[in-house]
């Protein structure tokens, strides 16, 4: 049987993944860091790379960004982001189009992509970041996640709250291989995810080939104690392991 591809992966899931609070896993362990890294956004042009449902983009429109474009290749789950905004306007403006072959006219202060790039091959994610860069304004600044390279080799069971099937492959031999997972929301459902696996070392060149050229600044991401005091049966499971990554880089002014 034949994988899904992932607009169909995520028009199939797409009700699982709506929310208005934190629900799934990587709400708690991800999405705050990204927000609190994404900062005052007052005046700013901001674009949302795989932005699902909204979730993120609907928290970044509250800071008065002067333009929000926010863009899924999925297009059941921009009908959701779009019936939300229809239900309480923020200003954001969604478009269906795969992050690969988006036609950009215009600059961004600050560009997000969320657990995007584990769904493109490490050809698609290096054009994608090159056309981030062209598409930054000089100081301009990218923030990306993905789930931690080691994440999935680490010698745990296939089982909640997270988990990618590694086929029997390693580290290394796994390069640009999909991972088929799911991620756990703590109300019990989960949702499928994926991992188009890349070592860390690719991310690096790969930011370097699209012109970035002041290094990263990398941050991995865990449980952390407030997590386990909320809930210690949800977190437990991942105490102390290395789950997501998250990068920001910064165009150069020219
Ligand atoms: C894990 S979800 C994250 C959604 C959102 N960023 C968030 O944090 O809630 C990944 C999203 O990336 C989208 N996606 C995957 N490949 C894409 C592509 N080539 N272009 C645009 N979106 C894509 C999926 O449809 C899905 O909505």
């Amino acid at each position: 049987m034949t994988n899904p591809s992932t607009a169909e992966l995520y028009d199939g899931a797409a009700d699982t993944w709506v929310r208005t609070e934190p629900v799934l896993l990587s709400d708690y362990t991800a999405r705050p860091f990204v927000l609190e890294r994404a900062g005052e956004l007052e005046g700013a042009r901001v674009l949302d790379l795989g932005c699902g449902e909204g979730y993120v983009s609907r928290q970044l429109a509250a800071r008065a960004p002067a333009r929000l474009l926010s863009v899924d290749i999925s297009s059941g789950m921009i009908d959701l982001a779009r019936a939300a905004e229809a239900a309480a306007p923020l200003g954001i403006d969604y478009r269906v189009a795969s992050a690969t072959e988006l036609d950009l006219e215009e600059e961004f202060d600050l560009v997000l992509a969320v657990f995007l790039f584990n769904y493109l091959s490490c050809d698609e994610m290096c054009a994608v970041l090159k056309k981030v860069h062209d598409h930054l304004a000089p100081g301009g600044r990218f923030l990306f996640t993905a789930p931690h390279p080691a994440f999935p080799f680490l010698d745990r069971p296939a089982e909640p709250p997270f988990f990618f099937d590694t086929e029997g492959l390693d580290y290394f031999s796994a390069r640009d291989r999909q991972l088929e997972g799911r991620i756990w929301r703590r109300d019990g459902e989960s949702v499928p995810v994926r991992c188009v696996h890349k070592p860390m070392d690719e991310y690096s060149r790969a930011l370097e080939q699209a012109g970035f050229t002041k290094a990263p600044r990398v941050t991995e991401l865990t449980v952390t104690a407030e997590h386990l005091e909320l809930d210690p049966e949800f977190f437990g499971p991942l105490r102390g392991l290395p789950l997501h990554v998250a990068f920001e880089v910064t165009r150069a002014r020219d």
